[in-house]
């Protein structure tokens, strides 16, 4: 397995993810990451991320020297190159210039990372730094230079130390995942046995062994991580897994019907589904506050589930959809962010219950539970949705909530949903949905005034729903989801599109 340290890029899990295609295990560490922690974590190989510090700052982050002498082979990328630089002896230089953006490499040697390249091109690589190498530490060699950068790439073949200035893990680096193969596979000596047809049966192996006897239960959204780490332990524990599927009335439309054919039905799993939309909906009446909304749906949740879950009796374990990305420790250095809005999942469950936990999914990248569930043999339609928030609906009616606006909302949204897959365009957005705005505008329909709500459709591109903008769909699509939904959608005769990007926006309207 290749250790990363992180020392604060934005890009940081990009290079994990990079190497997982590879099919090399990997795991983000913080840079502080302890010499005999790193030791213990016997790594083949080590990659050190990039970061947003000069080396030469106030409290920039740093590493153990300690870790550069374990005769592992390390890769530093940027920040990490320049640290590689600055404890072996080189000299970083404060850059008078930032480069940023694309840049030619002219390799000078096909080796470490570049040795599965073809050295006669130039390759097109993404660079964003500040600071650069002035004087390479002893024992290194140029290997690759561009325009502004004598040194775009350094090595100690002796010691299989490599430093790019560049950054081969963003998709503007064509050749970059190559380079990261060839680091992990070439140099470190991986072996590529990381897929998730081995996950998924060594998962479920260790499964059956942990929990042989216990008593499971699940919360069941529809959504991928909890449709696979349910089926997952259905595979490892069959009728001692309980999934509870809660309709909290604020779900699109056919989806309690769809999420318990597929589950009940085809795989067979015990699944509970209780009707509670009129304690949710009863609730939400007369509250108009998006944060209140967003409160009264997850505490209720909780309430709803509890309940469930005493019927039950004895349970021993709560099953999570807890990803790699939620459980990084992150290098931070800035403070702690505000609120923008509190996203209500499953989070406040375990706290409550105070019940063990078991988190099949802790190790993987989204991407790579969508391939665990392929693997498992869930349909298309559950492996690639889209994301869809836990206060659902109501968070996408602005104002009050109100049994007439959710199914006019509900049936916008079908439309939306259905036009969206229609094109294609479904799988090529991150999300695509309809929005319920409660002001009336003045249309005409055949000789009649009239004076009805407005729909907004959200359509967004985004790789981690921390940034998005929104998507370029052709007109023609939309001219179809306009005129589907204001003539099939009662109370609505206005359609409008959102063309804002996040930031400064949110991708939900709440
Ligand atoms: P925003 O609106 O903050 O949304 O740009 C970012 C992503 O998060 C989803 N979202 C939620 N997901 N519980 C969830 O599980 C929530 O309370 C919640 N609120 C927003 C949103 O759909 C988008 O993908």
């Amino acid at each position: 397995k290749i250790l990363i340290l992180d020392f604060g890029s934005q890009t940081t899990q990009l290079i994990a993810r990079r190497v997982r295609e590879a099919r090399v295990y990997c795991e983000i560490h913080p840079c502080t990451m302890p010499l005999s922690e790193v030791k213990a974590f016997e790594p083949k190989g080590i990659i050190l991320s990039g970061g947003p510090a000069s080396v030469y700052a106030e409290d920039a982050p740093t590493m153990d020297k300690g870790i550069l002498e374990l005769g592992v082979p390390v890769l530093g990328i940027c920040y990490g190159m320049q640290i590689i630089t600055h404890l072996q002896g080189g000299k970083v230089a404060r850059g008078t210039k930032k480069e940023y953006g694309p840049a030619n490499l002219d390799i000078k040697a096909l080796a470490g990372p570049f040795r599965d390249l073809d050295g006669k091109e130039p390759h097109k690589v993404w660079m964003s730094h500040g600071d650069r190498i002035e004087e390479m530490p002893g024992g290194f060699e140029p290997l690759a230079v561009t325009e502004n950068s004598p040194v775009a790439a350094m090595a100690n073949h002796e010691r299989h130390m490599y430093g790019v200035q560049f950054h081969p893990e963003v998709v503007h680096t064509p050749q970059g995942a190559v380079m990261l193969a060839s680091f992990v596979l070439g140099e470190c000596g991986c072996r590529p046995i990381w897929t998730m047809h081995n996950f998924a049966q060594a998962t479920i192996d260790e499964l059956k062994q942990r929990l042989d006897g216990k008593k499971v239960i699940c919360a069941l959204s529809g959504g991928v991580d909890s449709s696979v780490v349910a089926l997952m332990l259905h595979k490892a524990i069959g009728k001692n897994l309980t999934s509870i599927f809660v309709d909290n009335g604020v779900l699109r439309a056919g989806e309690v019907s769809e999420v318990a054919g597929i589950f009940r039905e085809t795989f067979g799993l015990n699944l509970v589904v209780v009707d509670a939309a009129k304690t949710f909906l009863g609730r939400l009446a007369g509250v108009t506050d998006p944060e209140e909304k967003r409160r009264i749906i997850g505490h209720t949740f909780i309430e709803v589930f509890e309940e469930e879950a005493a019927k039950i009796g004895q349970v021993d374990y709560l099953a999570q959809g807890t990803l790699y990305p939620d459980v990084i420790e992150s290098v931070s250095f800035k403070g702690p962010s505000a609120t923008i809005k509190s996203h209500h999942n499953v989070g406040g469950l375990p706290e409550k219950m105070r019940m063990e936990l078991v988190e099949p999914l802790r190790e993987l990248f989204k991407d790579e539970v969508r391939e665990v569930g392929r693997e498992l043999g869930m349909p298309e339609s559950i492996v690639s949705r889209q994301p869809f928030p836990g206060p659902g609906l109501a968070i996408r009616i602005m104002g009050e909530v109100t049994p007439e606006k959710l199914a006019s909302l509900r049936e916008a949204d079908a439309v939306v949903q259905e036009e969206m897959r229609n094109s294609g365009y479904y799988h090529k957005v991150w999300q695509s949905f309809a929005v319920l705005v409660p002001v009336k505008t003045v249309g005409v329909m055949g000789d009649e005034r009239t004076y009805e709500d407005v729909v907004a459709l959200r359509i967004v591109d985004s790789l981690d729903a921390m940034t998005a903008d929104w998507t370029r769909v052709p007109h023609e699509i939309l001219a179809r989801i306009s005129s589907r939904i204001i003539n099939e959608v009662q109370g609505v005769n206005r359609v409008v599109l959102d063309i804002s990007s996040k930031p400064p926006a949110t991708i939900e309207w709440e």
